[in-house]
């Protein structure tokens, strides 16, 4: 359960909360990279401190914890974000078997961060029911990998598939309807397939948030991403590789609509 200043609150509320307050859909992808690890830490905190107000929160990569450990990412990111009140989301794309799958989301529940992001293709059955079990208890989140971003992307996800009943859809559809069936907290779908966005948005309705990586470093559009239906951008070197990171995310805030 996230305890935020006395008061117990769910994932959605916290990175809705957020997104009002600072006017901001842009959830900042913290990959910075050095060899040092005290530089990584000094680095990844200065980008936090500098556009703490103008996002709406932070998400983070194993690249990251493989540089500073789960402990280190503990005692000064996500207290940090939980200092402004910005919600975090642990991008471990969890793709295994039920028992190691558990123990990683719990693992990452417990250091502090207040979602997972994991992929439907484990399936639910000894793949990420445990995960979703482990969220729900604590009220943290588990959003779904629904289409990725990358140019590669495509050969897969859009790759029709026939289901049991003799339907045949694309993959990334058969995806969404397993994230609302097992109800996800919010699917990532890149920000460089507008046309897949909007597709899934009808699919899901208007109330499930959809999160859209890909944003400015791999081309992606923040407007078109959100006229087509994202609620949350994630966008990491656009802002930390910019040579004035506050200007870049402060060009990036698109308010969310209540
Ligand atoms: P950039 O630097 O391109 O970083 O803004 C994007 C961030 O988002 C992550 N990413 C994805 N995560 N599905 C995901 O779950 C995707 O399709 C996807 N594409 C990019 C990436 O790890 C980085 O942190």
């Amino acid at each position: 359960m996230v305890v935020h200043r006395g008061v117990s609150v769910s994932f959605e509320e916290k990175i809705l909360s957020a997104a009002l307050r600072n006017e901001s859909r842009t959830v900042l992808a913290l990959d910075l990279e050095d060899r040092d690890s005290s530089e990584l830490l000094r680095k990844s905190i200065v980008t936090v401190q500098n556009v703490k107000e103008l996002i709406c929160g932070i998400k983070i990569n194993r690249q990251l914890i493989l540089g500073l450990g789960l402990d280190t990412v503990a005692e000064s990111i996500l207290k940090l974000a939980d200092e402004f009140a910005l919600p975090t989301i642990m991008d471990a794309k969890l793709n295994d078997v039920g028992h190691t799958n558990e123990f990683m989301a719990q693992k990452y529940f417990d250091a502090g961060f207040d979602a997972v992001i994991a992929s439907p293709v484990a399936g639910w059955d000894g793949g990420l029911d445990k995960v979703f079990e482990a969220a729900k208890s604590r009220r943290k989140g588990v959003l779904l990998l629904t289409y990725m971003s990358n140019p590669g992307a495509e050969a897969f996800y859009s790759l029709s598939a026939k289901e049991t009943n003799g339907d045949e859809k694309p993959i990334y559809e058969i995806l969404t309807e397993r994230a609302l069936e097992w109800k996800a907290h919010g699917l990532i779908v890149g920000a460089t397939q507008p046309r897949i966005i909007s597709r899934i948005r009808k699919l899901i309705g208007p109330e499930l948030p959809i999160y859209s990586p890909g944003v400015g470093a791999q081309g992606g559009n923040p407007k078109s991403a959100i006229d087509a239906g994202a609620t949350y951008l994630i966008v990491g070197r656009a802002i930390y590789s910019s040579t004035d990171p506050k200007a870049v995310a402060q060009g990036l805030r698109i308010k969310p609509s209540t």
